[in-house]
């Protein structure tokens, strides 16, 4: 059989060693030592390979802005967003659109193809969301992108701005989001989120919303959300994300609110980054870690998966659009250490992504399926996940788009490899 690609000898996440034929941009065969003439050949040498690691909340509009027109010098959430608010109305479609293409090229060089991407929405400058409808389109054959049309200032607080919202769902963006913990009331709060299911059923889109992003135990949107994914029969559309006040809930609340998402088929999104340093601030010692309760939500059948959220930006000045540092924040601050846990957190960052983005038909190893792969230099997830190694190669529809040497250390002269002595 011939093909335009074999990878040789790549490690599954379940253990066994394949061959993996492309051709025409997707998988014909998987399989042990398979004849595959006139294919270009990579030599995969027993390293772990996935399919794309998946960003599935990035502010793309805010990117690269940090210290712009000023730095955010409290780290607050509020402080963020008020910078924001002063930048915001200079940009232009053609600066959003130039620094969030930067960041897809970050991103696919490490092996994301698939993003969720938040476009602001409040206020009278629409470059944000053009400039992302854009890149969506523009940048298409190199990475799946999903726009939120997302109201950063509520819908409610600002006249115009409900409208807003809905006019970006007729500019084409993929999903309504919303900040129902930030509109001035709690009426307000329950009164947007019920808006924004039904824009999601009016025009078809799938629902996105920042949700309890807060330390306060008392912001309970969630269970609202869950509510009206069953009544607008839109289980598996339904993403809520950040969710931190979870993290203050006390365990009869809990238990009862896993109950109701796992009913109503909504995925959670952790943002490890800005959710391990923005919650907690106004908190004396002892000082609450401020995530979603992810280990236990994937132990009720939740769906979890997992963000950058924020890239130097008015939020977080750091970062480097790396989902396998992400996982691995996540890792620590959620307690999942077990050994099929820190399997299980790479998962969040491919599969359960891909779960949340809802986009499974076009998504993993299997023969049929688009040829998108990531070759890790390491030989396993827990490995990956302890050394967050290059991406030696990332295969986009067949193609290998981005390769990395991997760095070398020596030591008095000899190598250094961080790994056991054997
Ligand atoms: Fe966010």
């Amino acid at each position: 059989m011939s093909g335009d690609l074999v990878v040789r000898n790549a490690r599954l996440l379940d253990g066994r060693l394949v061959d993996l034929l492309a051709q025409d941009g997707r998988w014909t065969r998987i399989g042990e030592s398979l004849a595959a003439d006139g294919a270009h050949e990579l030599e995969a040498d027993g390293r772990l390979v996935t399919a794309p690691l998946v960003d599935c909340h990035l502010h793309l509009d805010a990117s690269l802005t940090a210290g712009t027109p000023r730095w955010n010098e409290s780290g607050t959430l509020i402080e963020g967003i008020n910078v924001w608010g002063e930048l915001k109305p200079s940009l232009t479609e053609q600066d959003v659109f130039d620094r969030a293409h930067e960041i897809v090229r970050w991103s696919v060089a490490q092996g994301t193809m698939f993003i969720r991407a938040h476009a602001d929405v409040s206020g009278e400058n629409e470059a944000m969301v053009r400039g992302l409808l854009r890149l969506r389109d523009e940048v298409a054959d190199l990475c799946t992108i999903q726009v939120t049309a997302f109201p950063q200032d509520g819908i409610f607080a600002r006249e115009g701005d409900d409208e807003r919202l809905e006019n970006a769902l007729r500019l084409g963006v993929d999903c309504v989001g919303g900040i129902p913990h930030y509109e001035p009331t709690s009426e307000l709060g329950l009164k947007e989120v019920h808006r924004v299911f039904e824009l999601a059923k009016q025009y078809g889109r799938r629902v996105d919303v920042h949700c309890d992003e807060t330390d306060d135990p008392n912001s309970r949107f969630l269970e609202v959300m869950a509510d009206d994914t069953v009544k607008y029969g839109l289980g598996g559309r339904v993403t809520a994300s950040h969710c931190t006040a979870m993290g203050s809930y006390e365990p009869y609340y809990s238990s009862k609110l896993h109950g109701f998402l796992k009913r109503a088929g909504i995925n959670v999104v952790v943002n490890p980054f800005a959710n391990s340093l923005i919650q907690g601030r106004l908190d004396v010692y002892p000082k609450r870690r401020g995530f979603a309760q992810l280990k236990e939500l994937l132990a009720a059948g939740v769906n979890v998966s997992l963000g950058n959220d924020v890239i130097m930006d008015p939020w977080y000045s750091l970062g480097r659009a790396d989902m396998v540092e992400a996982a691995s924040l996540a890792l620590h601050f959620t307690y999942m250490s077990g050994r099929d846990e820190i399997v299980e957190m790479l998962r969040c960052a491919t599969e359960r992504g891909a779960k949340t983005l809802a986009v499974e038909d076009e998504y993993g190893i299997e023969e049929g399926k688009p040829a998108d792969l990531v070759v890790f230099d390491a030989p396993s997830a827990i490995e990956v996940m302890r050394l967050h190694p290059a991406r030696r190669w990332v295969i986009r529809r067949g193609r290998v788009v981005a390769e990395t040497t991997p760095a070398t250390t020596t030591l008095l002269g000899e190598p250094v490899t961080f790994a056991p002595p054997l």
